[in-house]
C-alpha cells in the first residue's frame, strides 16, 4: 500500500513526472508507434490488473504499471496522430491536473473552491468578450460539448415554453437542424422530451451545409403545420467536415422571426483567436447561445466546455422558473453555479483552461489554430495532385479524402492501416458515402507524413488487391 503523505507522493510522482516528460518528447518525435490496438481482453492481461489489486501498487511497482500503460496510450503529439478532434494537450493543462488532484477542488459551490472559481469566472469571462457578449453575457461551464447542447436547449425551451418546466413539453414544439448535427443535437432534443421526430432536418448543399433559402422554406412549411419552432442549431463548425455554416445569414434570419439562434461550435469557436480565420464565423453575436471546447482546440486536457449567452437572463431562468432569485436570496461572497447547470459536482474544468491560456497565451492559441488550418490546406493541394485520391477543400483542420472509392471501401483501408501503428486517422460519411478523414492536430504533421501517409494507403490497398 502506498502511504497518503507528502513523502511518498514525492517519491512516486518524481517516477512519474520523470517517465512523463519522456512520454512527451518520444511522442512528440514521433520515435514511438502512434498507437498498438490490442483486443480489450489481451490488453487487460499486458496490464496486470487483477495482480495489482491483489499485491498492491508500491513505488516498486508504479513504474511498470505506467510502462505498460503508456506503450498503450493513443499518443496525441505525435506527428502522425491525426484522429478526432481532441486536444493535444500544453503542459499548462497537466500543471492543473496535478494540482487538482491533491486540491480536489469541486466545482458548483463557491466556497468549496473560492480560488478555482475565480479561475472558472475569468475564463468564461474573456471567452465572452471573444464572442463580443461581455457586457450582457453570461455562461456555465459543463462536463463536454453534450451536455453543453443539452443545457443550451434547455434555455431554448424555457424561452419557449416556460411552462415546459413544470407541466412538460408541449407537443408542437420543434428543433430545425442540418442532417449532418452532431448526434448530441438529437439526444438533446429526445432528452428534453420532444422526440426525435421534432427534430427537423435543414436541407444542406452537396457538402452538407446549411442553404438558407432552404430554412425560409422549411420554416413556413413548419408553421403552416402548427409547429413552434423552439430553436434553430447550425454546425461551427461540423464534425464530419469542418465546415462551417453561413452563420450570419442564420442568425439574421433567426432575429427577423424571433427564434432562438443556437451555435454548436465546440471546435471551431477558436477561429475567433485568429484575424486569418476569424470570418469562419462571422454572424456568431447574432446567436442566442453557443458551446465552445477548451478541450479540442485550444489545447486542454478533456474536458473543459463552456456555454455561452448572448443574455445572462436566459441563463438564469434555464433550470427553474424561480432559479435567477433563489440563488441569490443569501449575502454571498461569489457565485454558485448550480443555478445554471445539469451536474452538482463538477471539476475545476476552467482552472484548466486557465494555466493553459497563462502558459502559452491567447496569441499562441490563435496561432496554433491558423498554423493547423494552414497545414489542412497544404495537405488538401498534396492529396489531389496525388493520383488515385480525392479531396474536400479544407476550411479548418479537417480533411476529408477518399482513395479510389470504386473499388476500395475506405472502412476496410482504415482499419488496416491503423493496426500498423504508424498513422491514426478516423473516417466520416457525407450525403451517404464513406470518407477518411483527417484532424490534424499537430504542428509537427509535415507534408512528409502525409506523404507517407498516402503512400501506406496505397500499398493496403495493393495489397488487398492480390489476395
Ligand atoms: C459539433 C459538435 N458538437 C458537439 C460535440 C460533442 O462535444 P463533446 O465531445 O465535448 O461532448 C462535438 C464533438 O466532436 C462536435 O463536433
Amino acid at each position: 500500500m502506498i502511504e497518503n503523505n507528502g513523502k511518498a507522493y514525492l517519491e512516486i510522482a518524481q517516477k512519474i513526472i520523470g517517465r512523463m516528460a519522456r512520454y512527451l518528447d518520444e511522442s512528440s518525435s514521433g520515435s514511438v508507434p502512434v498507437v498498438q490496438l490490442r483486443s480489450q481482453q489481451e490488453l487487460m492481461e499486458m496490464l496486470k490488473l487483477d495482480d495489482l489489486i491483489a499485491n498492491g501498487l508500491s513505488t516498486e511497482n508504479v513504474e511498470e504499471l505506467l510502462e505498460t500503460y503508456l506503450a498503450h496510450t493513443m499518443h496525441l503529439h505525435h506527428p502522425a496522430y491525426m484522429g478526432h478532434q481532441v486536444a493535444v494537450p500544453h503542459i499548462g493543462s497537466a500543471f492543473a491536473e496535478m494540482i487538482h488532484g491533491i486540491a480536489n477542488q469541486p466545482m458548483s459551490i463557491y466556497e468549496m473552491g473560492p480560488a478555482a472559481a475565480c479561475m472558472e469566472q475569468f475564463v468564461i469571462n474573456w471567452m465572452l468578450d471573444k464572442v463580443g457578449w461581455s457586457e450582457e453575457g453570461g455562461g456555465v461551464l459543463t462536463h463536454g460539448g453534450s451536455l453543453a447542447n443539452i443545457t443550451a436547449l434547455l434555455s431554448a425551451r424555457a424561452k419557449a415554453a416556460p411552462e415546459a418546466w413544470r407541466t412538460g413539453t408541449p407537443d408542437n414544439l420543434i428543433v430545425l437542424a442540418p442532417e449532418n448535427a452532431h448526434y448530441s443535437i438529437s439526444r438533446a432534443v429526445s432528452i428534453l422530451g420532444l422526440g426525435s421526430d421534432s427534430l427537423v432536418e435543414i436541407p444542406t448543399s452537396a457538402d452538407e451545409v446549411i442553404i438558407p433559402g432552404e430554412l425560409q422554406r422549411i420554416y413556413l412549411e413548419q408553421i403552416q403545420q402548427g409547429r413552434k419552432i423552439m430553436a434553430v442549431v447550425a454546425n461551427g463548425c461540423a464534425t464530419s467536415t469542418g465546415y462551417f455554416d453561413p452563420l450570419r445569414e442564420i442568425g439574421m434570419f433567426c432575429r427577423e422571426h424571433d427564434l432562438w439562434f443556437h451555435v454548436d461550435s465546440p471546435h471551431g469557436a477558436t477561429a475567433l483567436l485568429s484575424e486569418k480565420y476569424i470570418d469562419c464565423m462571422d454572424g456568431i453575436e447574432l446567436a442566442d447561445s453557443m458551446v465552445w471546447d477548451a478541450h479540442k482546440m485550444m489545447r486542454t486536457s478533456t474536458l473543459c466546455t463552456v456555454v455561452l449567452y448572448k443574455e445572462r437572463n436566459q441563463m438564469l431562468s434555464t433550470f427553474t422558473q424561480k432559479a435567477s432569485y433563489l440563488f441569490h436570496e443569501k449575502e454571498m461572497l461569489g457565485e454558485d453555479t448550480m443555478g445554471y447547470q445539469v451536474e452538482c459536482t463538477k471539476a475545476g474544468l476552467g482552472v484548466k483552461f486557465y494555466w493553459v491560456l497563462a502558459a502559452y497565451g491567447e496569441e499562441g492559441l490563435g496561432k496554433y489554430y491558423e498554423t493547423l488550418c494552414d497545414h489542412a490546406k497544404q495537405f488538401y493541394t498534396l492529396i489531389i495532385s496525388t493520383p488515385g485520391f480525392e479531396c474536400l477543400p479544407p476550411q479548418s483542420n479537417i480533411l476529408c479524402f477518399r482513395y479510389q472509392p470504386e473499388i476500395h471501401d475506405q472502412l476496410t483501408l482504415r482499419e488496416a492501416l491503423i493496426r500498423e501503428g504508424q498513422y491514426y486517422i478516423s473516417t466520416t460519411e457525407i450525403k451517404g458515402k464513406r470518407f477518411l478523414r483527417l484532424v490534424i492536430m499537430n504542428e509537427s504533421t509535415s507534408k512528409a507524413i502525409i506523404s507517407g501517409l498516402l503512400a501506406a494507403i496505397k500499398r493496403i490497398s495493393q495489397a488487398s488487391e492480390a489476395d
